[in-house]
């Protein structure tokens, strides 16, 4: 399963390609690149500053798509595997637990040198000391910037490799690689299937659209009572 920015709009966190998205207001390559922080670390803290306040404000919480995840994952037999691009920590309150958050953690952060990482849910400046080695100016989000090789890789490459079903949830499928994953798993012989407030064009073999807290506990609903794969095997 992928999940991008869709899952997490109806608890309140803005996405980032919907008009008024979050990259409307802001130009990527300033705060979200290596070099946008190299040039300008505190332009760069203080986004993710205002992105961890308003995650941790009390009215955002996760809704019913994060919650019919976890209860997947803990009904289900068979082997499982939660893929987010999204920072927020809405799939690990709903209770994921194999879950892998390719794009880092808004409330994780690393110093530069060790490479260390540390649960940050704070305010973090260019003055803020680093944990591990006490030095100003070496800390950053734990975030993957665009130009960045995204975490977990290995282990989500394999497991598109074995999949029998790759779910995307609430992506657009404009930032690779997490784009070409569902080619990765057809191709490794899955079937594919899209739940998304409207199709992306993307070539699943099945999509079921409308808002995450409908289209998604409906569908792992049916997925758990073995509906799904009958129903597709009679379409294809
Ligand atoms: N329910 C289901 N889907 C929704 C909902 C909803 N309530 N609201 C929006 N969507 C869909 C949109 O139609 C769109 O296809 O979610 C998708 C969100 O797309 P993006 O804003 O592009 O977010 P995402 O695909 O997660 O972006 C991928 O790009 O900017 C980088 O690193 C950032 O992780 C992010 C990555």
């Amino acid at each position: 399963m992928l999940t991008g920015a869709g899952v997490s709009a109806e608890s309140g966190i803005v996405t980032f390609r919907a008009a008024e998205g979050l990259w409307e207001e802001h130009r990527i390559e300033d705060v979200a690149s290596p070099e946008g922080f190299a040039r300008n670390p505190r332009l760069v803290h203080d986004f993710y500053n205002q992105r961890r306040r308003h995650l941790l404000q009390p009215e955002i919480r996760p809704n019913a798509a994060h919650l019919a995840l976890a209860e997947f994952e803990r009904d289900f037999d068979g082997e499982f595997l939660l893929v987010s691009q999204n920072i927020d920590d809405l799939h690990e309150r709903a209770g994921s637990r194999e879950l892998r958050p390719m794009h880092g953690e808004l409330l994780k952060i690393r110093c530069q040198h060790s490479g260390r990482v540390f649960e940050h849910c704070g305010d973090v400046f260019v003055e803020t000391s680093c944990p591990c080695c006490d030095r100003t100016g070496a800390l950053r989000p734990d975030i993957t910037w665009f130009g960045e090789i995204p975490m977990h890789m290995d282990e989500i490459f394999a497991a598109l490799d074995s999949c029998d079903v790759f779910v995307a949830i609430g992506t657009s499928g404009n930032v690779y690689p997490a784009a070409g994953f569902h080619q990765a798993a057809k191709a490794a012989g899955a079937t594919t299937v899209e739940l998304n407030l409207e199709c992306t064009g993307s070539g699943f073999d099945h999509g079921e659209y409308g808002p995450a807290t409908e289209v998604v506990p409906k569908f792992f609903s049916s997925l758990l009572m073995s509906n799904f794969l009958c129903m597709v095997q009679k379409q294809i």
